[in-house]
């Protein structure tokens, strides 16, 4: 694995964005995992500076997006795809139909994630998967379990997710309940995986899922098994890893 320590989370998203933009100067028509979340939004824009400087072309880039809450549609200003649109697609020249975010409105949850499974397989699988850590090791929506998932899954969120969630929602019936989320193993048949962390929070979860014990109960201590790994953080993020290392 291949880590690199930035001072800050300025920096560290930097150096974050550069590696996509290497991507995608290296294969214009690479197919890029995206994720949401606070951590990428300072990549996402460091993207947009460059796509607006004239260095960086998304025209042939496809991408496949991690998770989705099942049953908000597009236009809810909660939902991810919202949030990409939002935070990277409208401000550069990726072709939207180029883009993929589950169906959080598929009322089938096996089709939704069957179809979904097939948009991967079809791109050719993912070139670059960019991740953040959840506080308890999830990845995508993959929490904490018994068992690694394979392919794209449907999941229960936990009633401490709802209640983290209940503030961007009118009324806690509005909160959703459920997730459709990329699986570990679609996750780990990425070529390339950047995972990029930011702040004192994330230390501990850094050190257990890259220097602990592999085991579902850390979705992301299964990223040790990947060939090609590279981690990117700020100095806070990455500290109690540095010390064991
Ligand atoms: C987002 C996602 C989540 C986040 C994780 C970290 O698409 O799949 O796994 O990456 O919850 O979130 P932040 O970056 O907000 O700390």
């Amino acid at each position: 694995m291949r880590v690199y320590c930035a001072k800050d989370y300025y920096h560290a998203s930097r150096t974050a964005a550069n590696i996509i933009s290497a991507q995608v100067i290296m294969k214009q028509d690479c197919v890029l995992g995206l994720a949401t979340g606070s951590t990428p939004i300072g990549t996402y824009e460091q993207l947009i500076k460059w796509y607006e400087k004239g260095d960086l072309d998304f025209s042939k880039v496809r991408s496949i997006n991690l998770d989705e809450y099942r049953g908000l549609p597009a236009d809810n200003d909660q939902s991810y795809r919202y949030f990409m649109n939002t935070h990277l697609f409208d401000s550069i020249n990726i072709d939207k139909k180029n883009t993929f975010v589950p169906d959080g409105m598929e009322p089938d949850a096996e089709k939704a994630c069957r179809d979904y499974d097939e948009i991967i397989r079809s791109h050719g699988g993912i070139d670059l998967q960019i991740l953040g850590l959840g506080h308890n090791g999830h990845i995508g929506f993959n929490e904490p379990a018994s068992a690694f998932a394979k392919g794209t899954q449907c999941v229960k969120l936990t009633e401490s997710t709802i209640s983290a969630n209940a503030r961007f929602f009118e009324s806690m019936d509005d909160v959703p309940k459920e997730a459709y989320t990329m699986g570990i193993g679609s996750i780990m048949q990425a070529k390339k995986i950047m995972v990029i962390v930011s702040g004192e929070g994330k230390a501990e979860i850094v050190r257990r899922a890259f220097l602990g014990p592999i085991t579902p109960e850390v979705p992301a201590s299964v990223l040790q098994l990947h060939s090609d790994v590279i981690l990117v953080g700020d100095e806070a993020a990455l500290a109690e890893y540095n010390k064991d290392v």
